[in-house]
């Protein structure tokens, strides 16, 4: 652990308190911050004027150090600072246009849509595309991927690395994998993240899902409330450490249909208006045949607009990429001189390729946001 994130580093805080603190999962200086003094205070046993006094310790530590930002700044700091946000590709070009770049740290990035809409194939691709170099678009991090759904497959990691020309020991080495078994598990092992974060430089964190287990053991409208609750916790403490640990969040959520809707796209993200409100970027994932739609729904400064991906072999990649590999794998299979993995490759993806001939998705990018119908598969 860096030195000055001890806990016995901050003024006041001896052995005792210490022992507190980590007895109940808080193991450093950004622990304190991420959690609050009402949570510090709860859990600890100790009063609230004291859990206050050491945040607010913990804060001025930070600030001093710079790993924080202070309480009062001029617009231009926050511009400055902003510009060092770090942003990680996400190796396509349509969805680098979308995020302007890539997906940024110290943010949350809700990513929302039916079943097989890509959600976890994005989780997976970003997952190696933050292992790239920094000139590359990634921020050679590591990640903590919490599987709420045991859709975690490293054999999906190894054939995105390849496509990326990665070694992929290397990169199925940087993603450190929690599966959670119920929300108050999945709740537990972000409590805990704190010291996995910082040893390992974990830049990236996903929750995929982060919803499914809260929506599977709260059912009916009696428990709702208390779900929201829950869910409000896990979603704040994601940003709070995606903020204190500089690092990028990705949540997943599921959309379910609501009767309520009588125009436009029937399907609302299941967390509502408690996810909606934490995370910085939310995106919705659509499918439109065989390929993709992915909309900006909500961002502080990007224009909601909409692109097409494609899922393949590669994970998320490009419309253009599965034209040219069908177009490329199309001639070599004529003249007879395909190697044959790339033939393979094609033939492992038959869906993707099929998308090709696909004119009306195109249309669907000219429809009004608000008007886009679901697709019948
Ligand atoms: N190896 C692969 N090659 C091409 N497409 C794949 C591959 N693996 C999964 N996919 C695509 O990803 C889709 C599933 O996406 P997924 O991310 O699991 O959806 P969800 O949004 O439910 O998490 C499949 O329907 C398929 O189109
Ligand atoms: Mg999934």
């Amino acid at each position: 652990m860096v030195e000055d994130l001890r806990l016995d580093s901050l003024e006041g805080v001896g052995p005792v308190t210490t022992r507190k603190l980590s007895d109940a999962g808080v193991h450093n200086v950004m622990d304190l911050i991420v959690r609050g003094p009402v949570e510090i205070a709860e859990i600890t046993g100790m009063e609230k004027d004291t859990a206050e006094k050491i945040v607010n310790k913990a804060r001025q530590h930070l600030v001093e150090g710079g790993l924080i930002a202070k309480d009062f700044v001029s617009a231009s700091e926050i511009y400055k600072y902003r510009q060092s946000i770090g942003k990680i590709t996400t190796g396509t070009n349509c969805l680098d246009t979308l995020f302007d770049g890539g997906i940024e740290t110290q943010a949350l990035t809700e990513v929302y849509g039916e079943f097989g809409c890509g959600k976890t194939q994005f989780a997976h691709t970003m997952s190696v595309m933050v292992q790239k170099t920094k000139e590359e678009g990634g921020l050679e991090g590591s990640v903590l991927y919490i599987d709420t759904e045991n859709t975690f497959r490293p054999e999906r990691i190894v054939a995105i690395a390849q496509a990326h020309d990665m070694d992929p020991e290397k990169v199925l080495d940087n993603i450190i994998v929690a599966r959670a078994y119920n929300s108050a598990h999945q709740v537990l092992i972000l409590e805990e993240a704190g010291p996995v974060i910082e040893e390992n430089n974990v830049k990236l964190i996903v929750a995929d899902s982060a919803v499914g287990l809260f929506r599977a053991e709260y059912l009916g409208r009696g428990t709702l409330s208390v779900r929201q609750q829950k869910l409000n916790h896990f979603v704040h403490l994601l940003s709070r450490i995606a903020e204190t640990y500089n690092c990028a969040a990705i949540a997943t959520n599921q959309v379910m249909a609501s009767p309520d809707v009588f125009f436009g796209d029937p399907t609302r993200p299941i967390g509502g208006n408690v996810v909606a409100h934490t995370s910085t970027y939310r995106i919705y994932f659509k499918k439109s045949g065989k390929k993709r739609i992915a909309r900006m729904v909500d961002s502080p400064h990007h224009p909601e607009e909409e692109v097409i991906f494609a899922l393949g072999e590669a994970g998320i990649v490009d419309p253009e990429e599965v034209e040219k590999k069908k177009r490329k794998t199309t001639k070599k299979a004529t003249t007879k001189k395909a190697k044959d993995t790339e033939v393979e490759a094609t033939v492992e993806t038959p869906e993707v390729e099929a998308t090709v001939e696909t004119p009306e998705v195109e249309a669907t990018v000219e429809i009004e946001s608000d008007d886009l119908d679901p697709v019948e598969e």
